[in-house]
């Protein structure tokens, strides 16, 4: 399942710029109409200015008029040893844009594993403690 927007994530990881890490993401969110939007980490030599590939694509998703209710699923595959997890910004970011329950497939080429947005940050800060 979801083998398509793995894939895609795959091709937009060809286009990651990290010449400080080396180590390059791709990612890809699928929309429940079937738009396909590509991210990938671009660093920066101000290191901290670095955006990792899935908040990349996320708001190019947004930027596109994408929301999380129109979002099926989220795609991020890295050519590191062992599959990489998606850092603790970015799960915040997940658990602004997507519905807890959305798959979050996560793939090096050799494993992939599907975890749900809530599955990688329970007992999230959102707009409800705000209230
Ligand atoms: N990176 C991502 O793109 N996603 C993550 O969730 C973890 C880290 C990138 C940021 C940086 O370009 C490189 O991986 C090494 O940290």
């Amino acid at each position: 399942m979801y083998e398509n927007v793995v894939k895609e994530a795959f091709e937009a990881m060809k286009c990651s710029y990290a010449p400080y890490s080396g180590y390059h993401v791709g990612a890809c969110v699928l929309c429940r109409d079937g738009r396909m939007f590509r991210g990938v980490n671009v660093e920066n030599a101000s290191y901290g200015a670095t955006n990792c590939a899935e908040r990349s694509a996320l708001f190019a998703a947004v930027s596109w008029g994408v929301r999380r209710e129109q979002i099926e699923a989220l795609a991020i595959v890295s050519d590191g040893r062992r599959i990489g997890m998606p850092c603790g910004i970015c799960r915040q970011v997940f658990s602004e844009l997507l519905d807890e329950k959305t798959p979050v497939i996560l793939s090096n080429g050799e494993q992939t594993i599907t975890l749900t947005a809530g599955e990688l940050l329970p007992y999230r800060f959102s707009a409800e403690d705000l209230q």
